[in-house]
């Protein structure tokens, strides 16, 4: 080898070291695999889909080999933990749960895809917090990746795919032939300790990212990608959960990109568990028919203390739109948003107090929401049909509302009146176009008046570590 192949050979090497991994062979044909990345916690123990029988054609069923690893890596949860890899390939799977210190890591080129076999779905108990599916009255299919009562979990890669092949689901459902709720792609109940991070989420049959019930969340550098106009898949949905950090994560959809949520009606007033102490920083959305960052219309149980910073939406119908209705009860309060870039908008600011749909007929209709404190500053819009319409409750005013240094540029076709307010209490400062009577300019000048939090919260301080995956076999 003369001196320059050499060079040019070190420095492919380097280059493969730095997208994430390295694949080599060697004189004995054994093929040695490494992977450096970051999470909450590193294991002592690793393992490949391949050693369970797993094979990644893209036509053999995985559901057994998934499960068979989880069983089998479960048995090191109390000695070190264990990683479960996926290597590149094509792995249909149907639905399978996860356990306790536990870390599923997709290699770049992994696909999971989801079995479009309806009849093999498994099917679990609508959400006590919820009383009922969300798409029928009864159970929900279980979601394509599952866990709860679990404890330190990680499921990441080099932005490798998990598509949920969701068609088949879509079509069900609109012909209205669905017995159950649709599944989500990754749903995790009553746990502690969470990481999401670093891969691209397709075609969920409905809701792609679950958590519920869980708290100390992280959720990282994942894209989100499925048809504008497919129904119900949101993407991310943090549903009666305290400390979560969302994070650069790029969402187009076919509804909310980020819905916060915490129970139904009658149902999420008696769960009482809240959502709280949420922070959405960089987040990208598009989807024309729904907002970049919705609260409720599930808020039964609450939602306080949500700070979102830096969004960008485009072609997003509006920006955070609050949804609420008599019979919710609950609240909505100490919202901050700092920092909204939006190009091509319905409404930027939108709340409505008459969201309706209710799990039953039994909802208390004295049970009104309370809809308290709610900020936002530094937004830019352009190419906006209305500026807001915000619509509270009679006689269950949305108050505390700020708005300050804001300026929305107006569609040519815009209407006529760039407000409409009704039932709302606040303040404005430095405001363009000119906001409605009901939220009158109290500050002098352009300067950021409405409140954003300066303190920082403990899910900040969760830090990743540098973890590797380094496996030999023949
Ligand atoms: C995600 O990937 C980026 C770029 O490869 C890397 O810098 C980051 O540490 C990863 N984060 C997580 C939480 O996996
Ligand atoms: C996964 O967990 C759910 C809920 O606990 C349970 O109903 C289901 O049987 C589990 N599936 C497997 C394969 O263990
Ligand atoms: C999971 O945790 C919830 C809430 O603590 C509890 O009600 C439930 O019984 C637990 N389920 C299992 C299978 O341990
Ligand atoms: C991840 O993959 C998606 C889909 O191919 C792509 O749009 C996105 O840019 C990728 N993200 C990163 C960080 O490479
Ligand atoms: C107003 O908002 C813009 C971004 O939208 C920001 O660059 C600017 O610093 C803000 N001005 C003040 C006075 O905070
Ligand atoms: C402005 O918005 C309209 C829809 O309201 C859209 O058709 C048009 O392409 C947008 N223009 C630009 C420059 O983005």
């Amino acid at each position: 080898m003369n001196a320059m192949v050499a060079a040019a050979a070190a420095a492919a090497v380097v280059l493969i070291f730095a997208s994430g991994g390295v694949e080599c062979r060697s004189r004995e044909g054994r093929i040695a695999e490494s992977f450096e990345y970051s999470a909450i916690s590193c294991r002592g123990h690793s393992a490949s889909i391949v050693e369970f029988g797993g094979v990644g054609d893209g036509k053999t069923l995985n559901t057994a080999a998934f499960r068979r690893a989880v069983d089998e890596l479960s048995k090191h949860a109390s000695d070190g933990g264990a990683q479960l890899f996926v290597p590149a390939g094509k792995w249909l799977t149907g639905s399978f749960n996860l356990t306790s210190h536990f870390t599923l890591y997709l290699h770049k080129d992994a696909i999971l895809l989801a079995s479009q076999d309806i009849k093999s779905w498994g099917v679990v108990d609508p959400l006590p917090s919820y009383g009922h599916g969300r798409d029928t009255a009864g159970g929900r299919y279980i979601s394509l990746i599952f866990g709860t009562n679990l404890t330190d979990v990680v499921i990441t890669g080099e932005n490798g795919t998990i598509d949920g092949q969701g068609g088949v689901w879509w079509q069900q459902f609109h012909k209205k032939k669905l017995k159950y709720t649709r599944p989500y792609l990754i749903e995790i109940m009553h746990s502690h300790k969470i990481q999401i991070s670093n891969l691209t989420l397709l075609n969920s049959p409905s809701w792609n990212v679950h958590p519920v019930y869980t708290s100390d969340i992280i959720i990282q550098g994942i894209t989100i990608l499925a048809p504008v106009t497919s129904p119900n898949t949101d993407g991310i949905n943090p549903d009666s959960c305290t400390s979560t950090r969302i994070e650069d994560t790029y969402i187009v959809s076919g509804d909310d990109c980020i819905a916060v949520k915490s129970g139904w009606d009658e149902y999420g007033i008696k769960y009482g568990m809240p959502t709280k102490h949420l922070i959405i920083r960089r987040l990208t959305c598009i989807s024309p028919y729904s907002a970049a960052i919705a609260l409720g219309s599930e808020m039964s149980g609450g939602i306080e203390d949500v700070r979102a910073e830096d969004v960008t939406a485009i072609r997003t119908e509006s920006g955070v739109r609050i949804k609420t209705a008599v019979g919710r009860g609950g609240y909505v309060r100490d919202i901050y948003v700092k920092g909204m870039s939006l190009h091509t908008m319905k409404w930027v600011f939108w709340m409505t107090g008459n969201y309706g749909s209710h799990a039953d007929t039994h909802y208390d209709p004295n049970a009104l929401p309370e809809i308290k404190g709610i900020n936002y500053r530094d937004v830019v819009a352009e190419n906006v049909t209305m500026a807001a319409r915000l619509e509270g409750i009679s006689g269950d005013p949305f108050t505390g509302i700020c708005m300050s240094n804001v300026t929305i540029g107006m569609a040519k076709k815009a209407k006529k009146y760039p407000w409409t307010c009704s039932e709302v209490e606040g303040v404005t400062s430095g405001v363009v176009p000119p906001p409605c009577s009901l939220l009158p300019n109290k500050g002098r000048d352009k300067r950021a008046m409405c409140d954003f939090p300066t303190d920082t919260l403990p899910i900040d301080d969760l830090e990743l570590q540098k973890c590797s995956y380094v496996k030999n076999y023949l």
